[in-house]
């Protein structure tokens, strides 16, 4: 029997132990998948308080249902660890840890190279290694397939290796894990053959591509893609701003037509792990090959802007009343990056919070999903979401639009009222100022 042959017989008996190196929002939802499916699953994660919860059968992440998780770490099929060392009891490993950018917008792959270490220094022969990290095209190839070959074990004959990305949207009701088709490119055919065999039982669909490079490039294409095309219609909003028309009328519009559109909306900046960052690890892979890419910087600065122009707004709408920034009271409605989910990576909420407060404005806001931001030097705590707390407000800005805010409240009870999201679609009028 070959290598590949038997650790294909054991996925399918599920008698294949299977590791997720990461256990936050894209790495919890595919280990409760795969334990769902039956796979014994080990979590690893160095965040002791998470591996913590998670053993409690506690979830952490609103994706992640209380009662799934409760149920396969009842059943023996899910545990969490922090001791690396038990990597070499997997068959099956899937990286799921951060790639942020470092301070000058380059790729930060430490969390990467520091998994692959963890991984090659108990790397044993017919283990499959899957990276799910979102990351430019050639890491899997430069940079972990040299790392595991140094023991001396050869990939696509000893073990597989293979870069498979994830497409996890929070707070999407719809698509979950196990009915998003996932994109798959392994290092050798054999390599794409067995990681197939590991997601079949547990996902839908997959998709086969001819490498890893091709698996990497597609995921950053897609959230290019939605960068470009936001940035496309914040640039049609500050246009539209000075043409006098309602840029969301004009969307809302171009979108009836049943072919050849999808609607973008603006709205206060881009946020979370991956549409301000991930564009950004292609343009820095492109300039090594002295080229520039073009449409990915420019909706970045495009992007990038919009906080700012937020803020402008909330200048504008108190010059309403006669009111400067300084030392009016501003309430942000929302501060995660989107609508319905607890995350606040990357929130344009925070930079627009952290330019009212340089400017002097006295800041509150409500999330229901946010109990406290503390970030860049500012500690708040999350204000209830009341007619009181929106009438005190010189301003109330409406960052997030959280499904749970009662939006006819807003409009009743808010002085002044600034609009990054159409939620007051249908109320005009001086006090409501629109993006
Ligand atoms: N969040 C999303 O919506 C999303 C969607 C698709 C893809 N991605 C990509 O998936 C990857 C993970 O993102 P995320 O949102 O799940 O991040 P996350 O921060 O929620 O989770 C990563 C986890 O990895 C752990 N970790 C860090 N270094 C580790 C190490 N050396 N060993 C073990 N654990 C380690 C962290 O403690 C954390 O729990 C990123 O590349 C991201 O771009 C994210």
């Amino acid at each position: 029997m070959t290598r590949l042959e038997e650790l294909k017989g054991k996925i399918e008996a599920r008698e294949a132990r299977v590791g997720v190196i990461g256990l936050g929002y894209v790495g919890l939802p595919l280990a409760v998948e795969l334990a769902l499916g039956r796979f014994h699953v080990t979590g690893f994660d160095v965040d002791e308080w998470k591996v913590g919860e998670l053993n409690a059968g506690r979830s952490y992440i609103p994706d992640v249902k209380t009662a799934d998780l409760a149920q396969v770490v009842a059943s023996g099929h899910f545990v969490a660890a922090t001791d690396m060392s038990a990597l070499a009891d997997m068959d099956c490993i899937d990286i799921a840890v951060p790639t942020p950018l470092s301070k000058f917008k380059d790729p930060d792959v430490s969390y990467i190279q520091a998994s692959t270490e963890s991984v090659r220094k108990t790397l044993r022969k017919g283990q499959v290694i899957i990276l799910e990290s979102t990351t430019y095209p050639g890491t899997t190839r430069e940079l972990m397939l040299p790392a595991l070959e140094s023991t001396g074990l050869v990939v696509g004959k000893d073990f597989f290796l293979s870069f498979s990305p994830e497409r996890v949207d929070p707070g999407n009701a719809v698509y979950g894990t196990r009915n998003t088709p996932k994109v798959i490119g392994g290092i050798t055919p054999d390599c794409l053959a067995v990681t197939m065999a590991l997601y079949q039982p547990s996902i839908d669909t997959l998709v086969p591509v001819s490498s890893p490079e091709a698996a990497e490039l597609v995921k950053i294409l897609e959230n290019t893609f939605r960068s470009v095309n936001i940035g496309l219609v914040n640039e049609l909003a500050l246009m539209s701003a000075k043409l006098n028309i309602n840029v969301w009328e004009v969307i809302d519009a171009a979108a009836t037509k049943p072919f050849g559109f999808m609607p973008f909306y603006p709205g206060p900046g881009i946020g979370g792990h991956c549409i301000p960052l991930d564009p950004f690890y292609l343009s820095w892979k492109a300039k090594q090959f002295g080229f520039e890419s073009r449409f990915i910087e420019l909706a970045g600065v495009v992007n990038g802007q919009m906080p700012h122009y937020t803020v402008e707004k909330v200048a504008e709408a108190l010059n309403r009343s006669r009111k400067a920034v300084n030392g009016a009271k501003v309430l942000v409605l929302g501060v995660a990056y989107k609508k319905d989910i607890s995350d606040v990576r990357e929130s344009p909420a925070l930079d627009i919070l952290q330019l009212l407060s340089k400017k002097g404005a006295h800041l509150s806001y409500c999330d229901p999903y946010v109990p406290e931001v503390r970030e860049a030097g500012m500690a708040l705590i999350a204000s209830p979401f009341s007619a009181a707390t929106l009438r005190k407000a010189d301003c109330v800005v409406i960052v997030t639009n959280h499904a749970a805010f009662d939006y006819e409240m807003v409009a009743r009870e808010a002085k002044m009222i600034v609009d990054t999201r159409n939620a007051l679609k249908g109320h005009n009028g001086r006090k409501i100022v629109k993006l």
